[in-house]
């Protein structure tokens, strides 16, 4: 199958079978194997009789393919002791010693087996506020944080994966001008991703340049007042400094829970694109839509069948991933199969976008994007209401905002993930992202350098004959080759890089894509080293108008240790 060297190497450290010296004893193609069969047995779960190796072989296809991958646990943990599958989960933070550190446990538990976890501290008491049963005072959700981040770390060294988390403070929280720069000069936690809770009531005051309350979540009481537009400027300082914390915007969040009477979103999982109630858990999958366009006459465009196809399958595969699954803890178990949740997204948008001539900052690419996206999550809806008949709708289906005539299997359809690993095992762009340079330079262990460049572009330059070593140097120097006169202007155009896009094109690509998705889409909205503070808040803004459900950003060069550089890898 086809799998790049680099997808073989990651494969081999992280996700095959290994002996007690480490040695993997799985093959690649063995662990396709394993995963293909140990979802396709939840058939008999519904059916005594169902014809398993067929499913297995369509599930083995799609993946080998590269057509479509389910997230990372599922990988590593499928048809093992482990069994844990999830990539997502949320849990609750109570107002009690007792309580924030059973959630430390359940979190390890969860980091453990590869799943990341969300949580909100929204409910802990301020800091200083009294402590009845010691008449001490509490030390506030921000010195709880760290000690979260101090069990993350710990577990880090002997789990699948390192541990992520994402916490979220509602910014009429007491705690809130803390939370904000909580990250910006320390290193006490940084197994977190930090985001802002943000209210439509915060945001029409901002827009209005009103006050608003602080509420001590302990009391109830309002404590103070605060300027809404000088909260809301220091969130962008922040954010502008070292890229957090991010937004997300709450009361979106909960237009779209599908059980309201199960209680509130309060928080996402770690990379903010899956929001869940406390103890919900998730398992996405990613499809590769380069592997879904066709070709004629050298002319690209997608293949509505195929993909009409995938997309079925994977929910099927999704759905069975519930059933097959180990959950870390009882409750988890209990809550996640009430609304089976699953988060079918996609991968190689940008690649299919070069593929297609379309440039990723164009509004034909807009328009295509929420097209496949609704295309994919509708035909997600159509299999999960076949499989309902089968296999019954999810327990609180009733009780959901879901429209009532045709019962659904699934409370969710689809989530766009960041796919950081999927997208290496598929040798593709992730998630929906712009492509982030063209042109790496490697340096290898014994002093050579490597040149990788992008396949699309390398193939289109041979095509052309304009392809060179010089070229492709200068390419990875300069970062982007739009500014490099002396190729065609078509090629400039189509083949932009994560900085020539401004970042109101990519506000409106995760717009486009957030339409047609019930979850949420991950996505970091990539800002110039000089851009300025006003130029961020302008896109929080327009994302907030444009209907996304959260916002990250990332400034070039505003962090010390910056995983992606353009011209340079390490
Ligand atoms: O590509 P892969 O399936 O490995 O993961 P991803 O799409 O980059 O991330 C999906 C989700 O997996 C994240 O939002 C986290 O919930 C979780 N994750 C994690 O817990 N720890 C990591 N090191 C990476 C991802």
């Amino acid at each position: 199958m086809g799998v790049s060297e680099n997808a073989r190497l990651v494969l081999e450290k992280r996700y095959l079978i290994k002996d007690a010296d480490g040695k993997a004893i799985e093959s690649v193609d063995g662990m396709f194997q394993r995963v293909a069969g140990a979802i396709a047995a939840s058939d008999l779960l519904h059916d005594k009789n169902a014809d398993v190796e067929r499913t297995k072989k369509t599930f083995y296809d799609m993946m080998t393919n590269l057509e479509f991958l389910p997230n990372s646990p599922t990988l590593m943990n499928a048809g093992r002791p482990l069994g844990q599958l999830s990539a997502c989960f949320v849990l609750p933070v109570e107002d009690s010693m007792d309580e924030i550190f059973e959630a430390i446990k359940q979190a390890a538990l969860i980091h453990k087996s590869g799943g990341g976890t969300g949580f909100s501290f929204s409910r802990l008491r301020q800091k200083g506020s009294t402590v009845n049963s010691t008449g001490g005072v509490a030390s506030g959700p921000i010195s709880f944080m760290k000690v979260f981040n101090m069990a993350t770390e710990a577990v880090k060294q002997g789990g699948t994966r390192r541990g992520a988390n994402m916490g979220i403070l509602r910014v009429d929280h007491p705690d809130i001008l803390e939370f904000i720069d909580c990250k910006s000069n320390n290193s006490e936690i940084n197994n977190f991703n930090i985001s802002v809770g943000l209210t439509e009531k915060f945001m029409n005051a901002v827009e209005s340049g009103g006050d608003y309350e602080l509420v001590d979540p302990h009391t109830r009481k309002v404590v103070q007042k605060l300027r809404a537009r000088d909260v809301f400027e220091r969130i962008v300082d922040a954010a502008w400094r070292n890229g957090e914390p991010g937004i997300i915007f709450l009361d979106r969040l909960n237009r779209d829970n599908i059980v309201p009477s199960q209680g509130e979103i309060e928080s996402t999982n770690p990379c903010g694109e899956q929001p869940l109630l406390p103890y919900e858990s998730c398992n996405l999958g990613s499809i590769n839509l380069t592997k879904m366009l066709k070709e004629e006459d050298g002319v690209y465009s997608f293949d509505w069948k195929k993909l009409e196809r995938t997309a079925k399958d994977a929910v099927h595969f999704l759905d069975n991933v519930i059933d097959a699954n180990k959950y870390p803890l009882e409750n988890i178990d209990r809550v996640t199969k009430q609304t089976r949740k699953i988060g079918l997204g996609v991968m190689g948008w940008a690649d299919s976008l070069l593929r297609m001539g379309i440039p990723y900052n164009s509004q034909e690419a807009v328009a295509l994007g929420e097209k496949v996206m609704k295309f994919i999550t509708a035909c997600g809806r159509e299999e999960s209401a076949a499989l309902a008949v089968q296999r019954g709708a999810f327990p609180l289906f009733e009780e959901s905002i879901l429209p009532q005539d045709t019962p659904q299997r699934n409370g969710t359809i689809s989530t766009i993930a960041p796919t950081g690993t999927l997208s290496i095992i598929a040798g593709c762009s992730s998630g929906v992202e712009p492509v982030f340079g063209y042109v790496f330079i490697r340096n290898i262990m014994d002093g050579t350098e490597m040149v990788e460049v992008n396949p699309i572009l390398r193939e289109e330059l041979e095509k052309r004959g304009l392809y060179s070593e010089g070229l492709m140097r200068r390419i990875a120097k300069e970062g982007t080759i739009a500014h490099i006169e002396e190729l065609p202007e078509d090629l400039r155009r189509v083949f932009v890089s994560a900085h020539d896009i401004s970042p109101e094109d990519h506000i409106r690509m995760q717009a486009a894509f957030q339409r047609g998705t019930d979850n949420a889409v991950s996505k970091t909205v990539n800002f110039r080293h000089d851009a300025t503070r006003e130029e961020v808040a302008e896109v929080y803004s327009l994302a907030f108008h444009l209907g996304c459900k959260g916002v990250t950003i990332y400034r070039d060069g505003s962090r010390s240790e910056q995983v992606l550089n353009i011209g340079k890898v390490n």
